[in-house]
């Protein structure tokens, strides 16, 4: 079987991938339960693309079958974690949905030392705008500690290195850029020493060690649920539901719909909801 692929920044080039006539596509649904088990991602509806993707993926790392990836994966955490970093979807931008990350600011500006988790963080900019915004507000640095964590360990590296392309700051407002960023060749570095604490983590919320990073005054999850079904949106409120302080509020992203569940109620300000635990 063969598969074409335009080399990255080379679009008239075409590089020729072939994966053997042999390779055994049998154990896909195995590979696919056990990444919905595991991390809630639901990969089924995309069932053709991502087994080509897989394919691709097999063969660079000389792996013919599904169901041998199946089983590396069990023992070697290197190939685990490259499979995660592969399937899982890491858009994300500064300043994205401004709004809603205004309304958790004036929220956070009545809190003496304000907690907030960004779960997931993806490559960290939802974790520098709401710092950016809070300093911007004349909020020192040592009143304030966000959390981001994200499964994908090649985001949560991105996001500790903090470099980041032109596309990253399209909807950053005009001057923060001067502000907060020192250009470096084509990247812009954020400037991490204006901020105090800021922590990125890989981290899978199903991992039962996720809830020992506390409590926190404000959650923020945008943009996962909407990869999970209805089992494991209820699965991911019931974790926040323990991480989440009594008087804390949970943004979710405006795509993110959560079944009934007797954790949280929904409140609206300004036409942006939120919601606080019952
Ligand atoms: C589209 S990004 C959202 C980033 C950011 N919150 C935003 O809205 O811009 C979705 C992220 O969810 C992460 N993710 C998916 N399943 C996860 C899990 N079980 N635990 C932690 N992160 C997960 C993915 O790695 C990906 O980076």
């Amino acid at each position: 079987m063969l598969f074409w692929k335009k080399k990255k920044n080379q679009h008239q080039v075409i590089e020729k991938e072939v994966v053997p006539l042999s390779f055994d596509t049998s154990a896909l649904e195995t590979l696919l339960h056990t990444i919905k088990d595991d991390t809630g991602v639901d990969l089924f509806s995309k069932n053709n693309i991502i087994e080509t993707k897989l394919k691709l993926f097999c063969e660079r790392k000389g792996i013919y079958s599904f169901r041998a990836l199946s089983e590396g994966i069990r023992y070697d955490k290197q190939l685990y974690q490259d499979l995660i970093d592969l399937v899982t979807v890491n858009e994300t931008y500064f300043y994205r949905e401004e709004s809603q990350l205004d309304l958790a600011v004036t929220f956070a500006l009545r809190i003496p030392h304000v907690k907030i988790l960004c779960a997931p963080c993806a490559s960290g900019e939802e974790v520098y705008s709401l710092a950016m915004m809070l300093s911007q507000k004349n909020r020192p640095s040592s009143s304030f500690s966000i959390t981001g964590i994200d499964i994908n360990a090649e985001a949560i590296e991105k996001a500790q290195k903090g470099s980041y392309s032109e596309r990253s700051l399209h909807k950053l407002p005009l001057g923060l850029k001067e502000i907060f960023f020192t250009p470096e060749g084509k990247h812009y570095r954020i400037r991490q020493e204006r901020f105090g604490s800021l922590h990125f983590q890989k981290f899978n919320i199903f991992e039962p060690s996720f809830t020992a990073l506390g409590q926190f005054d404000i959650i923020f999850s945008r943009n996962m649920l909407i990869y999970f079904d209805d089992a494991f949106r209820l699965k991911t409120i019931e974790v926040f539901a323990k991480m989440l302080k009594p008087e804390g509020k949970l943004f979710l992203g405006h795509a993110d719909i959560i079944p009934e569940n007797s954790f949280f109620e929904k409140q609206s300000e300004h036409r942006l909801s939120y919601y606080i635990k019952r």
